[in-house]
């Protein structure tokens, strides 16, 4: 079987393209991806085919997949080591969702949180495609047998369905899939909204101030940190009992590298407003290379990083698929193998 082969190990994630990048995304996923490319195989995908769960404009989505695309590597993924594709492009990513429907329980996605809260308000009306984007996300990851999946907090839930739903398939079939862990971060795996310190830093923010994305400008990054809520007192510590000034803290620390101490020592009898300044600096420095990279890259050399990703992704997806429909007894033009 492929997955008992001696072979790397392998790491698989993505992003929506429904908005920009922003630096939840950055610190929560983006950022450990660019590290762990070196130790495992990796697979970072555009999930266009999760995008459409909620409607989009077609030119918009079209563009922005290009544009999460040169996100990736301009903030570090090595298209010569990783392998960055767009979902839409593997047909087998559809196929094998297709397959674990049918041993998924409504029940299961029906406890879904990320379902709960985007279908409250219209139930009813809610598409088919929001109900199963857990499973198409399920699929997405067995496809490469992966080992380790580098995701934000939020994912917790979906990833524990796709292990859940890779033991019942191996159990039902035999051994198919491998079993993957979560690689989610001590610091960093929920950045909160700027505007509000109870919501998650969001794509879909309702404040224009409570996201930083990786394309604003140095002078909308400044607006946006002089903007953030705070919490009541002075003091500039890390303590849970106080959240908007946690997560600047936290943002700092990420984006300098630096030790909780050190951030809390070099901070310390400073007001809110030098935390601010100091913030936004070091984003706008973060920011620029990334910025500058983003524009560098081609739109030809674009095309010739997602062609090569598409063919290397669909090599193993496909393998993995003909192994599915073969235990599955799906076996159709494949009879002369099987
Ligand atoms: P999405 O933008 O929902 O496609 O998320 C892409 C990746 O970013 C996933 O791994 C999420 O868990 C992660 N992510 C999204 N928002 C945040 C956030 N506010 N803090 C940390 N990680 C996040
Ligand atoms: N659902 C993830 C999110 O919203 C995106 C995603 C789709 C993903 N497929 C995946 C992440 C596979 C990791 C692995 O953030």
């Amino acid at each position: 079987m492929e997955h008992n082969e001696s072979r790397m190990r392998r790491i698989f994630s993505g992003v929506k393209p429904t908005g920009p990048i922003h630096l939840g995304n950055y610190l929560g996923a983006l950022r450990n991806w660019v590290e762990l490319q070196h130790q495992y195989e990796s697979f970072f995908c555009i999930v266009d085919l999760h995008a459409i769960t909620v409607s989009q404009d077609s030119q918009e989505l079209a563009a922005r997949t290009r544009e999460i695309a040169r996100l990736y590597i301009a903030t570090g993924i090595d298209p010569k080591i990783s392998t960055i594709f767009v979902q839409s492009d593997v047909s087998e990513h559809a196929e094998l969702t297709w397959m674990l429907n049918c041993i998924t329980r409504v029940g299961e996605l029906e406890r879904m949180t990320q379902f709960k809260d985007k279908a409250r308000r219209q139930r009813e009306s809610a598409g088919v495609g929001l109900f199963d984007y857990p499973v198409l996300m399920a699929a997405d990851i067995l496809l490469y047998q992966t080992d380790l999946v580098p995701v934000g907090e939020d994912q917790k839930q979906h990833l524990e369905l796709t292990r859940d739903l890779a033991i019942r398939f191996n159990r039902d079939y035999g051994e198919t899939f491998r079993v993957p862990d979560p690689f989610i971060p001590k610091v960093g795996a929920r950045i909160m909204s700027l505007s509000d310190s109870t919501k998650k830093m969001s794509k879909s923010d309702e404040s224009p101030n409570g996201c930083i994305e990786l394309l604003d400008t140095a002078e909308t990054v400044r607006r946006k940190f002089k903007r953030a809520v705070t919490d009541s007192g002075t003091e500039i510590k890390f303590d849970e009992s106080r959240p908007a000034i946690t997560n600047l803290l936290s943002i700092y620390q990420l984006l300098t590298g630096k030790q909780p101490e050190d951030v809390e020592a070099h901070f310390a009898g400073q007001g809110y407003a030098q935390l601010k300044n100091e913030l936004a600096d070091v984003t706008v420095e973060f920011l620029r290379p990334v910025q500058e990279r983003v524009e560098n890259i081609s739109d030809q050399e674009l095309d010739r990083i997602l062609d090569d990703g598409r063919r290397r992704a669909q090599e193993i997806a496909r393998q993995t698929l003909d192994d599915v429909k073969r235990r599955m007894g799906l076996q159709g033009a494949l009879r002369a193998r099987a």
